[in-house]
């Protein structure tokens, strides 16, 4: 039985992927703001290391797989906040919980990126300051963007840390797996809000899905625990679309 660590596990596709896991046997410890065995706020500094504390008492620092998957959409206000949540707390969890994963046996993580990542408009400077690890930074530039623009940013700038790292030392050299899914549009509570929302709204629903409809949070999951399990132990710094061909779409000739 592997010990898997599930953040935003309470709903849409953390919670997919928590089921799906649970149902393969897997021992599952959730962080969510609620309904999680570990409640943390992994927008703040101090909810991160809240969390990575409390993963590292419970898995007594053995950890064999971790799915960073909570998020907020473009619609979420203050925009400072979706890049605090979605670039710098999965960020925080994949570096803090690094030494756990370094000490088992074949060790996986993926995180949760977006398709949106690899639109025009996610290229702005908000990228290089998460990459460059200034969260005061990034926060003040994305007040000086929209939410689409730093949604997409911090999505951007998740995949590209996960391109530049697995290949080197502290993962793949230390035995441990990383890769990430780039979801397109998957019908989950963060979903609905951004349909409900009267600008991103039609946004949304513009947006071409070559294979006709929006997404299940189940098929996203399908992709997240094929890349935990043994069946993707030669995937390393992959950045799986799972998008119902909208990338392909878009970029033909880009990958
Ligand atoms: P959701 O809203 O259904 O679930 C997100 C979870 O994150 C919730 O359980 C929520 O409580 C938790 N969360 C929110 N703020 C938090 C915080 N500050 N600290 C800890 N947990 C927090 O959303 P969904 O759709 O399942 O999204 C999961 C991930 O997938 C996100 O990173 C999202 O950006 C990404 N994604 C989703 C797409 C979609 O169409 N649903 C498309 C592309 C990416």
């Amino acid at each position: 039985m592997a010990v898997v660590v599930v953040t935003g596990s309470a709903s849409g596709i953390g919670s997919a992927t928590r089921q799906r896991l649970e149902t393969a046997g897997d021992n599952v410890i959730g962080v969510d703001l609620r309904d999680a065995e570990i409640l943390a706020d992994l927008a703040t500094p101090l909810g991160r290391s809240e969390a990575i504390a409390a993963v590292e008492r419970a898995t007594h620092g053995r950890l064999d797989g971790l799915v960073v998957c909570a998020g907020i959409g473009p619609e979420s206000e203050p925009w400072s906040t979706i890049v605090s949540l979605n670039y710098f707390g999965a960020h925080a969890l994949l570096e803090g919980l690094r030494p756990a994963l370094a000490a088992a046996e074949a060790p996986a993580a993926v995180a949760v990126s977006s398709n949106s990542s690899t639109l025009p408009n996610a290229d702005t400077p908000l990228v290089d300051a998460c990459l460059a690890g200034s969260e005061m930074e990034a926060r003040n530039i994305a007040l000086t963007l929209d939410g689409h623009r730093t949604y997409a940013g911090s999505k951007r700038a998740l995949a590209r840390w996960v391109r530049r790292n697995a290949p080197g030392a502290d993962w793949a050299a230390a035995g441990i797996r990383l890769n990430a899914v780039a979801p397109g549009a998957a019908l989950t509570p963060l979903l609905q809000r951004g349909l409900d929302h009267p600008a991103y709204g039609p946004a949304i629903r513009n947006f071409p899905i070559p294979l006709g409809d929006f997404g299940t949070p189940d098929q996203i999951a399908a992709a997240i625990t094929f890349l935990l399990s043994p069946e993707a132990s030669f995937c390393c710094g992959s950045i799986l679309f799972v998008d119902g061909g909208t990338d392909a779409l878009l970029r033909p000739d880009d990958y």
